[in-house]
């Protein structure tokens, strides 16, 4: 009797190995989703997010109950929200070497050995993610932190919406990292409600999407509009032998990948400068491009500083500014009556749009600045896209400058 209890007790685990802290993590998020979804719905008269996302997330919390019956006992729909908490990474996360020119590009691929193939890829200007599939079912998701431990932001990444809850998969493990990005339009669309609601618009999508991960408020989660796109494969098994096919296994499962293309060291210049020119048409925020070593054994051969590793290697944009000069300050009103100080410059061509206005956020930006009409200034479209002025050349002033008059209320 004792015997089959024990081999009994033996199976269960075997099959269930590791499954249950994984499932626990993954039923107290969608249970804390879930509830502020019921709440939202029931007593607000809101919706958080669409029926079908409600109606994918409420069967996979179901599905989790029937297998492991005792979750429902201990955490019950309605509980509060689980405090957001470190988690150690598999593997430290680690960053990407910066280079500013072609020509460290080139030392680069001399490094690693120009008889190679290389991913180019768009470096995306969001923060990294690392999500974490069990059987197929999303179990948890971390920030990068500090390479060693990240954030449990699981709620938020399934409140937003922006990756499957599910994937295609037959290996019981599949972890990936990705950028989570706020597109420009959701972060425009955000920036205009803030300003209707009298509250500060946000400095970048960069900054408003981590955020947006760090909300507890999932409807507002929900209703920004985050996106994701993957760029690593870090454990599935078996491990593909290279980036692009691993990327290739990424999309087949289900999740957005990066943009990628594969080339001979010989076309990796050329492809940058393909990627710069088209920068501005990328619906979201680029900060530069990312090239790396095709083969994923090579890369593992070079190995990796404490810092990044050195089979890949960011190119980052240049940001050149272009000088102009001020000509006014336009102070915008918002629904509810707050004003933004929108600055009107002579027109300048900065790669293939004509810019004329940038936001200065502000009084106390352009205070800091010691901004004055008539002034000769910098400006660049930071992440070629959102017009930014960086500076004021002091040295250029003539004296006829004249100070920005406060708004009329
Ligand atoms: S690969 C070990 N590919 O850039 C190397 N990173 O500055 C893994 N990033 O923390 C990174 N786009 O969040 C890679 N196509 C891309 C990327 C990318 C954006 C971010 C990533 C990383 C940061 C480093």
């Amino acid at each position: 009797m004792l015997r089959r209890w024990i081999l009994f007790f033996i199976a269960v685990h075997l099959t269930c190995f590791a499954a249950p802290p994984a499932v626990e993590k993954q039923a107290s998020a969608l249970q804390t989703v879930l509830h502020q979804a019921d709440d939202a719905y029931y007593n607000q008269h809101e919706s958080v997010m669409s029926d079908a996302a409600y109606d994918a997330l409420r069967q996979q919390y179901d599905q989790l109950l029937a297998d492991y019956p005792e979750l429902g006992t201990e955490n019950p729909v309605g509980a509060p929200a689980a405090e957001s908490a470190r988690v150690a990474h598999d593997a430290p996360v680690l960053s990407l070497d910066k280079v500013y020119s072609d020509a460290e590009v080139v030392r680069f691929l001399e490094k690693t050995g120009t008889n190679l193939l290389y991913c180019v890829e768009p470096k995306l200007d969001g923060l990294t993610v690392v999500l974490r599939y069990r059987n197929g079912l999303l179990v948890q998701a971390l920030t990068r932190g500090d390479g060693k431990t990240g954030t449990d932001v699981t709620p938020s990444v399934l409140a937003s919406g922006a990756v499957p809850v599910t994937i295609a998969t037959a290996s019981a493990q599949f972890d990936v990292r990705g950028e989570m990005l706020l597109p420009l339009p959701a972060f425009e669309a955000l920036n205009r409600r803030r300003i209707d609601a009298g509250e500060a618009p946000l400095k970048s999508p960069r900054n408003a999407a981590a955020g947006t991960l760090a909300l507890t408020d999932y409807a507002e989660t929900a209703r920004r509009g985050l996106t994701f796109q993957c760029f690593e494969m870090l454990k599935t098994n078996p491990m593909p032998a290279t980036q692009s096919e691993a990327l290739v296994l990424v999309k087949a499962a289900g999740l957005p990948v990066v943009e990628s293309k594969t080339v001979s060291a010989a076309e990796v210049i050329s492809s940058i400068a393909d990627l710069n020119r088209r920068r501005t048409e990328f619906p979201f925020m680029t900060d530069g491009i990312v090239i790396k070593v095709n083969d994923l054994s090579v890369r593992d051969r070079l190995g990796a500083t404490a810092h990044h590793p050195r089979g890949a290697i960011a190119r980052k944009y240049e940001e050149t500014p272009v000088q102009t000069r001020l000509l006014g300050v336009d102070w915008s009103r918002g629904e509810t009556g707050k004003l933004t100080p929108v600055a009107r410059f002579e027109p300048v061509e900065i790669q293939g749009a004509t810019i004329q206005h940038a936001t200065l956020h502000n009084l106390d930006y352009i205070r800091a600045m010691d901004l004055k009409i008539g002034d000769r200034i910098n400006v660049i479209r930071a992440g070629g896209s959102v017009p930014e002025i960086t500076g004021v050349c002091l040295e250029r002033r003539t004296g006829d400058e004249t100070a920005i008059p406060d708004p009329v209320e």
